[in-house]
C-alpha cells in the first residue's frame, strides 16, 4: 500500500512515518504546500497513493487571530483539494481536526460525542471546522478524527509548534513559579496512541467522523502540575482563570470529547491520558540520552 502523508515533520506526522515505515511517501514544504492547489495536485499525481493522510495544519491558536486568510487556506481550502482529488479517484481520506471546534456551549458539563452541534470561538478553531465540513461533504471514503492537546516526541527536537509537555518543562526549569489555566477541561492525547488507533480504525473501513483522545479529563493546570511531579521538579503551579492568563484566541472551557464510537469501532479505549503522560516522559529521558552522551 502506498500512503501519502502530509505534514511528515509535525509531531503526529512523525508517528505515522515511524508507525507504517516504508508506506509512507511523505509530502512536505517547500515542494509539497497546502496553500498551492497545483503543488497538492502535482505532488498527490506524482504520489499515486491508495490512501492519503493529512496531518499537515496552521495550528497557531493565537496567531490565527490576526492571519485569518492563511488559517482557513491551510486548515480548510487545502483539505477542500485534498478531498476533491481523493474522491475523484475512490481514494480514502484521513484527516484529523480539533476540539476546539466545540465552547459555544458555556455551560457544557458531558464529554461531546459526534452529534454534537459544533460553536468554534476563534479563527483556528472555525478553520478547522471549515475543513472538516469540505472533507465530510466532498470525500465519502472519509476518516475525519478530532483530537486534543496532541503531544508527540518529535516535539522535543522542536517538530511542528512544539508541545504543551516541552512548553511546562522548559519554563518549570526556567522560572520561579508558573501560572496555568485551570478553567479549560479537555483530554491531552499522545501522538503515538493516535496513530495505534487511527491505523486501527482505517482497517475497519468504517468510514466518517470520529472524536479520539486518551481516555479521562483534565485541566491544564492539573496537566502541568502532573507533567512537572513525574519530571521531579518542584516549581509551584499557580492555577489561573482563562480571563486572567488572557490569551489573545478564546478557548472552550470545556471541550471533552466522547470516543464511544471509535472504542465500538477498535474494540478498545483509548490509554488513559496519565498513562501516556508517563510513557511520553520515559520516551523523552531515552530520546535525550544519546543527545547528552554526544554532547560530553
Ligand atoms: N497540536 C495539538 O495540540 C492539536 C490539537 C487538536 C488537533 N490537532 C490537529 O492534529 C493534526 C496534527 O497536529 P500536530 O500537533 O502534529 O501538528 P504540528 O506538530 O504543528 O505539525 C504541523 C505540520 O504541518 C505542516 N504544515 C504547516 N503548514 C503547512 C503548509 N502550508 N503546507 C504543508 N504543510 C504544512 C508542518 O510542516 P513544517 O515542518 O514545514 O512547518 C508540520 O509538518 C493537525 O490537523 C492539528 O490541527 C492538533
Amino acid at each position: 500500500m502506498r500512503i501519502a502523508l502530509t505534514g511528515p515533520t509535525g509531531q503526529l506526522g512523525t508517528d505515522f512515518c515511524a508507525a507504517l515505515g516504508a508506506a509512507v511517501i511523505p509530502l512536505s514544504r517547500p515542494d509539497f504546500d497546502l496553500t498551492d492547489d497545483v503543488a497538492i495536485r502535482y505532488c498527490l499525481d506524482a504520489a499515486q497513493p491508495d490512501l492519503v493522510v493529512n496531518t499537515a495544519a496552521y495550528n497557531l491558536v493565537d496567531r490565527a487571530e490576526d492571519e485569518p486568510e492563511l488559517a482557513f487556506r491551510v486548515n480548510s481550502l487545502g483539505p477542500r483539494t485534498l478531498a476533491t482529488w481523493c474522491a475523484d479517484r475512490s481514494i480514502p481520506l484521513v484527516h484529523f481536526s480539533s476540539d476546539y471546534v466545540f465552547g459555544l456551549d458555556v455551560d457544557r458539563l458531558v464529554p461531546y460525542s459526534e452529534e454534537d452541534a459544533p460553536g468554534p470561538l476563534s479563527v483556528y478553531a472555525a478553520s478547522k471546522l471549515q475543513g472538516e465540513y469540505f472533507v465530510r461533504s466532498l470525500c465519502p471514503q472519509h476518516f475525519v478524527i478530532r483530537t486534543c492537546g496532541l503531544f508527540g516526541i518529535a516535539a522535543v527536537r522542536g517538530a511542528g509548534k512544539g508541545n504543551f509537555i516541552e512548553t511546562m518543562l522548559r519554563l518549570g526549569t526556567a522560572r520561579d513559579e508558573l501560572t496555568v489555566v485551570n478553567d479549560q477541561h479537555c483530554t491531552p492525547t499522545s501522538t503515538a496512541d493516535l496513530v495505534s488507533a487511527t491505523i486501527e480504525l482505517i482497517q475497519t473501513s468504517q468510514f466518517g467522523l470520529y472524536h479520539a483522545t486518551n481516555s479521562g479529563a483534565t485541566t491544564w493546570c492539573e496537566f502541568a502540575t502532573e507533567t512537572l511531579r513525574r519530571s521531579g521538579l518542584t516549581t509551584p503551579v499557580r492555577p489561573v482563570s482563562s480571563d486572567q492568563f488572557g490569551a489573545k484566541a478564546r478557548r472552550p472551557g470545556y471541550s471533552v470529547l466522547n470516543s464511544g464510537k471509535l472504542e465500538s469501532a477498535i474494540g478498545r479505549p483509548m490509554p488513559g491520558w496519565q498513562n501516556a503522560l508517563e510513557r511520553y516522559l520515559d520516551e523523552r529521558t531515552r530520546v535525550q540520552q544519546p543527545e547528552s552522551r554526544a554532547a560530553n
